[in-house]
């Protein structure tokens, strides 16, 4: 048989590709460490540090680790939903033993990133082109992820960055406007990059439009346990989860465990309506995707929960880290009254208000690293570095840092 060529197309595969534009985030990173000064300040992509600027093992996940390695017999694999024992063990933590968690189906998912990956796609297959609200500001991989998919993306404003104040009439007012079936997506806590969450009672009334409207809540609940404590970070999810028949959580363990990079989460979701359909559409996609989520960190969680020693060791180390940022939010907020807000706010995530000229400039004469947008990460200001940068934002900005 003779093959003929499409001449309307060129030969290169490659040849009309765009140049991708670097992500925000990373590029950071690598700008950071190319940067020769000794007193430089990354306060970039969102790692927590301790106050010598360190971002250690847990102690519990060595422990686990040490376990890990001892007793494992085998690495075959275990199918595209996981490890199931990880799934049961996480679960109880995120939804309590109340009523949230019924009729909830968990899948493992390499990180955050891959359970709102996976949620998204599911939301595709299921309404082609769906629309997704998003608020504005919020941290830039779920834009990024959900138009990747075909999701239609609509903001709605969620944060006043001068004010350091949450918009929360408007941000009400923009979900009720949306259509029956849309999604809305809503951080669980410790908001990236804000760090301003919904109290109790605007997550009743978020709750309230979303039933009313027949929204589906997608929550990305990334940073449990590093904004007032693991129970709290979710209760906000939780009220939602009591109300609603359609859901998606995409969790992560990967700050809260300190695993970032062994990609640990999970999507859990729920179709009372269509649970076995929707459950094998997704179990495909995440075949699709990556077969299998990798186990390390999975099991490490496992074995930590499974343990009470191991367990109480954890929440302890998390305890320690929430405090740590909890100071340092508590100290700018002090110095600098234009960020009072910062001392209500939660997790490592601030968003200063600050032109990218003045990033540029933070950058340029103080070797201060953050995202262009203002978002600092907090936990990368320590005991050394704390009053220099409080000095180089009054230098960047006299009048608003006065
Ligand atoms: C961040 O927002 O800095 C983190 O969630 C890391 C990432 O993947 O973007």
């Amino acid at each position: 048989m003779t093959m003929t060529r499409d001449l309307s197309l060129p030969a290169d595969l490659f040849q009309d590709l765009p140049m991708a534009a670097p992500d925000v985030l990373l590029s950071l990173i690598r700008l950071y460490r190319e940067d020769p000064r000794p007193g430089k300040i990354d306060l970039g992509v969102g790692v927590y540090r301790d106050g010598a600027g360190e971002t250690p093992v847990f102690a519990a996940v060595k422990a686990a680790e040490a376990r890990l390695l001892a007793e494992q017999r085998t690495k075959a694999y275990l199918g595209a939903e996981g490890d199931v024992d990880f799934l049961a063990a996480i679960t109880p933590i995120i939804f309590g033993a109340r009523s949230a968690a019924q009729d909830l189906f968990p899948i493992q998912t390499p990180g955050g990133m891959g359970a709102l990956r996976l949620a998204a796609e599911v939301i595709n297959v299921a309404r082609s082109g769906a629309g997704i609200m998003v608020g504005a500001p919020s941290w830039p991989g779920h834009g990024s992820i959900f138009s990747a998919v075909g999701l239609q993306v609509t903001p709605y404003p969620c944060f006043d960055t001068t004010t350091q104040t949450l918009l929360f009439e408007p941000m009400l007012a923009a979900l009720a406007s949306a259509r029956c079936g849309d999604v809305v997506l809503l951080q669980g806590g410790c908001h990236n990059p804000t760090g301003a969450d919904l109290s109790l009672d605007q997550w009743r009334a978020v709750t309230q439009v979303i039933a009313e409207r027949g929204l589906v809540p997608l929550i990305d609940l990334a940073y449990q346990g590093l904004g007032q404590g693991l129970e709290a970070d979710a209760a906000g999810t939780r009220i939602v989860l009591e109300a609603v028949d359609t859901a998606l959580v995409a969790y992560s363990c990967d700050k809260n465990f300190g695993l970032y990079r062994e990609r640990t989460g999970a999507l859990f979701l729920r179709a009372r309506h269509q649970a076995e359909t929707v459950r094998s559409n997704a179990l495909k996609l995440a075949r699709c995707n990556w077969s299998m989520p990798p186990d390390h960190g999975a099991a490490v969680v496992r074995i930590i929960l499974q343990d009470e020693g191991l367990t109480a060791l954890w929440r302890q180390e998390l305890d320690g880290m929430r405090a740590r940022l909890r100071k340092v939010r508590e100290h700018l907020a002090q110095q600098l009254p234009v960020l009072g807000g910062l001392a209500e706010q939660n997790g490592i995530f601030a968003l200063l208000p600050l032109s990218p000229e003045d990033v540029a400039a933070m950058r340029a004469d103080h070797g201060v690293y953050m995202a262009g947008t203002g978002r600092i990460n907090l936990a990368g200001l320590t005991d050394d570095n704390l009053s220099g940068f409080v000095t180089a934002l009054r230098g960047c900005r006299p009048d608003l840092f006065a």
